[in-house]
């Protein structure tokens, strides 16, 4: 393929593939997608197995390091990470000088980015240990930096982390406790948070892993790489859709409740309007993670007590849509989005904040094909090409003359 492609190239020859639906930027052993079958592995191991029985910070060392950790490997990167939750004072100030009605996706792409000022000691992408520290950084801070996000935009003060907590706890904890009072961790609300972020922890060459690739691909570090990352992910037609499904839903509901109406606005393509949470790029079929999301769904919902009258709008949305030819002939499928929402909702999330819980969840990804990419020799710098379309060549006028 790569000789092929050089060929082309020396020839003049383009390939010319807007959105690059037929483009393999890469090889990669990370993730493997069958979107015909519904199938998603991470390193060889079906999504529904790593749902059932790993944990996220399981699934994040598998990612990054290609194998599943023995106890002692587990115990040893979890310390690890432990180590390095705290922010720099300094880097705490950044806060106050965002509006207090900010989007939290930009304050955290901004607060990432920042890492690489505080941290200019684990810059250089070829030296393995500095990756290292880069890695255990990102995976300790990010969600440090998620919680204070979120203190930030209801004027409530930032809690330290709490070290003797696992990650999913001690984020839970920094995003919903107070510092004087003890905060009690569910534990239902802890595995379904866990499960989510396995879900969403990679997905091969997505829009926002692709970006981490081309950005890192220039030899930026790793720390401004899943910063581009971050705001590729903030777009509503990739992770920004879980919020906007949210939205959607709540829009329904407002409006009587009438799914056909809504069903019938987006088969007639009124300008903006799609079904948000729906259809895939690569899945033309039932998307397996939306499959677990769904189940998690009911059962979550049922245990916190919450009745939401959202989750009735979305199955009946669902069931129209899939009996619909429009949404059958376009293989149009819920995708990963469609039901987190209404978990992220019962567990207590502002709408606005549900694509921060994306990045946190798909930050191992972004890292381990980073890595990837950093360490594979057959990298080049990503350019792609264009098809000129503008004047040919004229000669320019005085301004008198215009
Ligand atoms: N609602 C209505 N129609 C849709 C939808 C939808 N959600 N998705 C695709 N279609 C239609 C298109 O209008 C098009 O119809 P046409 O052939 O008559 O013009 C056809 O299906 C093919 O759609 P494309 O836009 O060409 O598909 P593409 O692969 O480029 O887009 C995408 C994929 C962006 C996910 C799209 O399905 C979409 O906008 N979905 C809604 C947003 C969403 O849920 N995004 C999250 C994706 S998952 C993720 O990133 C985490």
């Amino acid at each position: 393929g790569i000789e092929l492609g050089k060929l082309l190239a020396s020839t003049g020859y383009i390939t010319y593939d807007p959105g690059f639906v037929n483009t393999g930027s890469t090889s990669s052993a990370i993730t493997y997608i069958d979107g015909d079958a519904g199938i998603l592995r991470y390193r060889g191991y079906p999504i529904e197995q790593l749902a059932e029985h790993s944990s996220f910070i399981e699934v994040s060392y598998l990612l990054i390091y290609g194998e599943l950790p023995t106890a002692t490997q587990l115990e040893e990167f979890t310390q690890k990470i432990n180590r390095h939750t705290l922010l720099h004072e300094d880097l705490k100030r950044f806060f106050d000088g965002f509006p207090r009605d900010a989007h939290p996706m930009p304050v955290l792409s901004s607060a990432v980015s920042a890492l690489s000022t505080f941290y200019q000691d684990s810059l250089n992408p070829f030296d393995e240990p500095n990756v290292e520290l880069s890695t255990v950084r990102l995976l300790a801070k990010v969600p440090t930096l998620a919680a204070y996000a979120y203190k930030k935009s209801i004027g409530q003060p930032f809690l330290y982390p709490d070290n003797s907590l696992g990650l999913v706890e001690n984020f839970l904890r920094m995003t919903f406790g107070l510092p004087a009072e003890p905060y009690e961790i569910d534990p239902e609300v802890a595995k379904a948070l866990d499960l989510l972020f396995i879900l969403h922890a990679d997905h091969e060459q997505n829009c926002s892993t692709s970006t981490v690739r081309l950005v890192g691909s220039s030899e930026a570090n790793l720390f401004a790489s899943i910063s581009a990352g971050i705001m590729a992910l903030f777009g509503p037609l990739h992770g920004g859709a879980n919020s906007a499904v949210l939205e959607m839903l709540d829009g329904i509901k407002a409006s009587g409740g009438n799914v056909s109406e809504f069903v019938n606005r987006v088969k007639n393509k009124e300008k903006g309007v799609r079904l948000m949470g729906f259809g895939h790029r690569v899945y033309k079929n039932y998307d397996p993670r939306a499959k677990i999301i769904k189940a998690t769904a009911d059962r979550i919902l049922n245990k916190l007590g919450v009745n939401d009258e959202l989750l009735d709008i979305a199955k009946t949305l669902e069931e129209t849509a899939l009996s619909d030819d429009y949404f059958v002939e376009r293989k149009l499928y819920p995708n990963v989005d469609f039901y987190t929402g209404l978990i992220y909702r019962a567990l207590g999330f502002p709408t606005k904040y549900f694509t921060v819980l994306f990045a946190l969840g798909r930050l191992p990804g972004w890292i381990a094909h980073w890595r990837e990419m950093i360490n594979d020799p057959s990298t080049k710098i990503g350019r792609p090409r264009q098809i000129y379309t503008g004047e040919k060549q004229r000669d320019y006028s005085p301004i008198s003359e215009r």
